[in-house]
């Protein structure tokens, strides 16, 4: 997770006048506006839009905020924020702004720029910001069950390779979710994997030449994350559903669906380091270990990547042809858009780029396998 500002910047800050700070974090405000725009969230674009203004005029945006008006932008203060806010709206307790949150089955007209929403928006934080407060201290944590979808596609492509049993663990795991998805129900043009009965259905999440058919057998599922999210607490649930914006329903549905298979179907999910982890793993005869991770290298510090690297490294120089092992992510590159769906399998070290997916993880499109 991001580091938090230090208290010399903050001093900094601090010391500058009231007018520049409000100005600094509302310029932040409106670039998470333009980037909630274009991912796919008009509701929360309009609302931070008129969240800046209410910055740049002292309003009541300000004084929620308080002392966390000058962290940097890697905080995503208006994320915190707004999560804190939907953990109202999602507990009852924010009836009028309720209306306009598809997620609360909300269907009212949120006005244009979200101007109507925003009065409601307004008067929660005016009455309810102690509420919201603790919210800014702590950074968001998401678990997409979209990226899953390329997991689910790189363990067909594996046991094409060798049908043995999967041993599943994953790095910066969050919530572990996708440890489940093998449980997943996955279709697309041509293509239809899974139980169609299954909580988590993902429709169109695969594009391109679909991935082998045929059964996965996953016997074990063990993960960690520096900061995990109990999927069977209820503080766990909200946690994970306040910080999926409020009018992507279909990702809200995939996550309430992902929270049940997490108390149908065991994972041993740890709070441990990344560098923990590997250090635990070990192979075994009869089985595929597959290794996973998704949307987390760029959080490790140098010391964890190293580690991250050693370990894969130690299980790949340990594999034989009873005990496979394979390395399977899907890691944002810079400067393209979308990430990679990579596989390699030992013994032999073969590397295959599988597809491609966007940042949430659906669809992702496999490539033509050559
Ligand atoms: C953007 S989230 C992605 C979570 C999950 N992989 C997914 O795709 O939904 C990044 C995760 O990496 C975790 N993380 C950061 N540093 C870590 C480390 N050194 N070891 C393990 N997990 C770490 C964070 O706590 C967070 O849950």
């Amino acid at each position: 997770m991001p580091p938090a500002p230090s208290g010399s910047a903050r001093a900094a800050a601090g010391s500058s006048r009231p007018e520049a700070r409000a100005e600094r974090a509302a310029g932040r405000f409106e670039r998470q506006a333009a980037a909630c725009a274009v991912l796919g969230s008009p509701l929360y674009a309009g609302l931070l839009r008129h969240a800046a203004r209410d910055l740049r005029a002292g309003g009541v945006v300000a004084r929620v905020l308080g002392e966390h008006l000058d962290d940097p932008g890697r905080e995503a203060l208006a994320l915190r924020l707004l999560g804190g806010v939907h953990a109202l709206v999602l507990t009852g307790r924010a009836a009028g702004l309720a209306a306009f949150y598809p997620s609360a089955g909300g269907t009212a007209d949120p006005g244009p720029g979200a101007g109507r929403a925003w009065r409601a928006l307004r008067r929660v934080l005016a009455e309810r910001g102690d509420e919201v407060r603790p919210w800014l201290e702590r950074p968001p944590q998401t678990n997409e069950i979209g990226r899953g979808a390329a997991l689910a596609g790189a363990l067909c492509h594996i046991v094409a390779e060798a049908d043995l049993p999967v041993r599943l663990v994953e790095v910066g795991a969050s919530a572990g979710l996708n440890l489940r998805a093998d449980r997943f129900r996955i279709t697309g043009p041509g293509a239809a994997f899974g139980d169609p009965a299954s909580p988590v259905t993902i429709a169109g999440g695969w594009q391109g030449s679909p991935p082998p058919a045929g059964p996965v057998d996953v016997i074990a599922r063990t993960g960690g994350d520096v900061a995990p999210v109990d999927p069977l607490s209820d503080d766990g649930r909200l946690r994970l559903a306040a910080y999926v914006w409020p009018d992507q329903v279909a990702r809200l549905a995939r996550l309430r669906g992902a929270l049940v298979l997490a108390s149908q179907v065991h994972a041993d999910l740890r709070a441990e380091p990344a560098s923990v982890t590997l250090a635990r793993t070990a192979l075994e005869p009869g089985t595929w270990t597959v290794l996973w991770h998704s949307v987390m290298r760029h959080y490790l510090d140098p010391a964890e990547a190293s580690a991250l690297d050693a370990g894969v490294a130690a299980l790949a120089g340990a594999a034989t042809p009873a005990s496979r092992f394979a390395h399977v992510s899907l890691e944002l590159a810079p400067g393209t858009p979308d990430a990679p769906v990579e596989l390699v399998t030992w013994p032999g070290g073969r590397r295959r780029r599988l597809g491609t997916a966007p940042p949430h993880g659906i669809p992702v499109t496999w490539a033509n396998p050559g």
